[in-house]
């Protein structure tokens, strides 16, 4: 019916595993396929019969992409030759549950996935989504013995763009032109950058020198308390959260295929950074690129933000320091 001219090809070097296809990994697949963060994803979960449904779902909207090659399996082969792995599989935060009480449970899980992805694509990129984030980040990072430029966490990625859409919200300005950054935990002590935040450059501590402390009369502070509670308010609501996340992983899954060089707040081993002596992952504003995180970048921190950076550290290294990972 046809002659081949040449050999069609689906494999562009931009392979994507996705690990775990709830709400999250799904988000997660969509976001990128309908952004054109790649056009090779995998997909692979424990439950066989709604990896089937979910790629035939996607498979369907084929026609409205550019060109995707979807794969799905409960066996890992599917993630031969991935560029980057993305781990949301594993136990969902139940209403009011924190974070880091999910860790052993979501431990157990990565010791099954990670030896896996290695096996099949050691030079791929680990992208680490399941909650605790930082915490099995570190845990992703002991398990598969990849250096930690290639072991990330999309730590307080969502976060920081949470707290850009409130500012943006407050001054009524576009959100692309607010800035700010949320780093340390994924969760309740995470610390927003107050002496940093500016619109188009202009700092907003220096119009209100109190910006984001107890004795701010305008209380910005209330953005970060409302940052913070964002998880527990849409799982209140919707019973889990997705969309956001999702886009969130796909920014930074295209930085990293794209070489961009772009700069995310993605959990990163922060021993050394600050004085902090523990290996701990932990979120602070890096460098992206094809080989993972390339840099660092030094913040001016205040003392007080020093001091919540430390505190979000004992937070974390608290509960890492009891997980079994043998
Ligand atoms: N880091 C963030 O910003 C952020 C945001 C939202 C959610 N999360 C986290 O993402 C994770 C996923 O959330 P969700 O709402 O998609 O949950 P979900 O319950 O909808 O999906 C989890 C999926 O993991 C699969 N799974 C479980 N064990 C597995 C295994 N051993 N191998 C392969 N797949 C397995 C399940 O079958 C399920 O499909 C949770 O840990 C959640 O807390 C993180």
């Amino acid at each position: 019916m046809m002659s081949t001219v040449a050999e069609s090809t689906t494999s562009h070097g931009s392979k994507i595993t996705i690990v775990g296809i709830g709400q999250v990994g799904m988000a997660c697949a969509f976001s990128c396929l309908t952004q054109g963060v790649t056009r090779e994803i995998a997909l692979v979960d424990a439950v066989e019969n709604k990896l089937r449904g979910e790629l035939l779902d996607l498979q369907h909207g084929s026609l409205f992409m550019k060109g995707p090659s979807i794969q799905a399996s409960t066996d890992y082969k599917v993630t031969a030759n991935s560029r980057i792995c993305v781990i949301t599989a594993g136990v969902r935060q139940k209403e009011g549950e924190s974070r880091l009480s999910l860790v052993q449970r979501n431990t157990e899980i990565l010791k099954t996935i990670v030896p896996q992805l290695v096996k099949y694509s050691p030079n791929a990129i680990l992208l680490v989504v399941s909650n605790p984030v930082d915490v099995l980040t570190y845990v992703t990072w002991k398990i598969s013995g990849l250096p930690k430029n290639r072991v990330i966490g999309s730590g307080t990625s969502l976060d920081s763009s949470r707290f850009r859409f409130l500012i943006s919200q407050r001054l009524k300005v576009n959100v692309k032109n607010c800035h700010g950054w949320i780093i340390g935990e994924h969760g309740d002590s995470s610390v927003p950058v107050w002496s940093g935040v500016n619109m188009a450059g202009v700092r907003l501590r220096e119009l209100n020198p109190k910006l984001g402390t107890n004795e701010d009369s305008e209380d910005w502070g209330e953005l970060h308390t409302k940052v913070v509670n964002s998880a527990y308010e849409i799982i209140k609501l919707k019973g889990y959260t997705s969309w956001a996340v999702g886009l969130a992983v796909a920014n930074i899954c295209q930085s990293l295929l794209g070489n961009t060089h772009s700069i995310q707040t993605v959990s990163t081993l922060v021993k050394g950074q600050y004085g902090i002596e523990e290996n701990v992952f932990l979120s602070l504003p890096c460098v992206l690129g094809e080989n993972g995180i390339t840099n660092i970048v030094k913040l001016t921190l205040s003392e007080d933000e020093q001091k919540k950076m430390h505190d979000s550290v004992k937070n974390v290294f608290a509960i890492q320091k009891d997980i079994q990972l043998k």
